[in-house]
């Protein structure tokens, strides 16, 4: 008797993932009476990168790379996960530092961690970057890897970033979480260092939920990141087949990004151009039409064409003159930070780095015997980003924001500006 077909993906899923699109309840059922007369009928594989000449996640990969010129593109299931598959794949060992910007989220730092690296967090500078003069100061001989952050879509100074790397023999890991399409001297950011991150999460600049992608020229960092993002290894192309070299089967974790989340980003990716231009055209209209009170200068990024532009910075002379632009609906932490509301983007606020919070009582990697010296964690290591956190202001940009109405939001804010200062 022939065996019956099994069929585990059909109709029904697909309807399922149309309410993630908010799709009415009237064209829903339009959409079920079309496939009910010409069913949709998967093979399982479908859902799988391996041993299917449709994926998605494969297709995603050879688009993203072909897009910033890189050799090699990896898609994950998360920025955070590319980070840790990065710093993994450079060897980051117990009792090895990376240096990392004191104006970041956690997840930079929280990588590093789960790495078993210890953070040594650096003050940034008025461009909201790493400061390069304050990484060449933290190295020590136990220094690994630098971790530039392209915070708010600005570009680090990577070619001054690169240089001391180069001179100290480290890798350096881009954690281009939230600047992906992001340019410095016309270059992609994240193709800078020995690997590039994205976070590919529901807000970064495109998004396929939740995702990431890393990239790299070097085909041996690629295979490592490859073995680590895939459960030791074992999926490889020659699946199960015995190490070609040493180091490059280990134990990993299972990162790989689902097939449903890739068919997602490749559409998001051919839409990446557009989004940036818009929010870089209003982004450079705005600075041009808001009048700035006295004291107060622009936030200068390092390459202010490669900006991804989808949030305009603002330094106020002061902490007060900065709350009081709160009260025009200029964004910030000058007066959020008073009302006890944490935000994970500044170092003063990472309680489990400060007071070392370890997922077990042992305290690792902190107490490590590999580790000699801590560095002094503590809420004010890092006065100037603290201050400058302090007097930011931030407008942000939606890539349907128009002209037009940045003309009359510039008048809002320079009436408003007219009236607080
Ligand atoms: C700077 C930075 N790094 C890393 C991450 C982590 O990305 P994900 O949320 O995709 O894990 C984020 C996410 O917000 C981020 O902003």
């Amino acid at each position: 008797m022939k065996r019956p077909t099994y069929r585990k993906y059909s109709t029904d899923e697909l309807m399922e993932t149309l309410d993630v699109f908010n799709v009415s309840a009237q064209s829903r059922d339009k959409i079920r009476r079309i496939l009910e007369t010409d069913p949709v009928v998967p093979d399982a594989g479908n859902f799988f990168r391996y041993y299917n000449d449709k994926s998605k996640a494969i297709e995603f990969e050879q688009a993203y790379a072909a897009k910033v010129s890189a050799q090699h593109a990896l898609a994950v299931n998360s920025g955070t996960s590319a980070l840790i598959a990065a710093l993994m794949a450079v060897g980051v060992a117990p009792g090895d530092e990376v240096i990392v910007p004191a104006y970041t989220f956690f997840a930079s730092v929280s990588a590093i961690v789960v790495a078993r690296g210890i953070p040594v967090i650096v003050d940034i500078d008025e461009s909201l970057t790493l400061d390069p003069e304050a990484v060449r100061a933290a190295i020590t001989p136990r220094t690994k890897a630098i971790m530039p952050v392209h915070m708010i879509g600005h570009p680090c100074q990577m070619d001054a970033i690169n240089d001391i790397a180069s001179e100290h023999n480290l890798f350096v890991i881009e954690d281009t979480a939230q600047a992906c399409g992001g340019k410095y001297k016309g270059k992609y950011l994240g193709t800078w260092g020995d690997f590039g991150c994205v976070s590919l999460d529901a807000y970064k600049v495109i998004g396929s939920g939740e995702g990431g992608i890393l990239t790299t020229d070097d085909e041996w960092l690629y295979t490592r990141a490859q073995s680590y993002h895939d459960t030791a290894a074992c999926w490889r192309p020659d699946r199960y087949a015995r190490e070609r070299k040493e180091g490059e089967l280990f134990c990993g974790e299972n990162y790989r990004m689902p097939e449903l989340c890739a068919a997602v980003a490749l559409a998001q990716l051919r839409k990446l151009d557009d989004i940036n231009n818009r929010t870089r055209t209003v982004y450079h209209q705005l600075r041009n039409e808001i009048q700035l009170p006295d004291g107060a200068q622009w936030v200068e990024p390092h390459d202010s064409d490669g900006v991804c532009g989808y949030t305009l910075g603002i330094l106020f002379a002061s902490r007060e003159d900065a709350m009081k632009a709160a009260d025009i609906g200029i964004g910030g932490l000058a007066k959020k930070d008073t009302k006890g509301a944490r935000d994970w983007h500044v170092y003063w606020n990472w309680e489990h780095i400060l007071e070392q919070k370890t997922v077990t009582e042992e305290g690792c990697p902190f107490t490590c015997s590999h580790v000699k010296e801590l560095p002094n964690y503590s809420p004010d290591m890092c006065p100037r980003t603290k201050d400058i956190m302090l007097r930011l202001g931030t407008i942000g940009i939606n890539p349907t924001d128009t002209p037009e109405w940045a003309s009359a939001f510039a008048e809002q804010i320079n009436d408003g500006f007219a009236k607080l200062f």
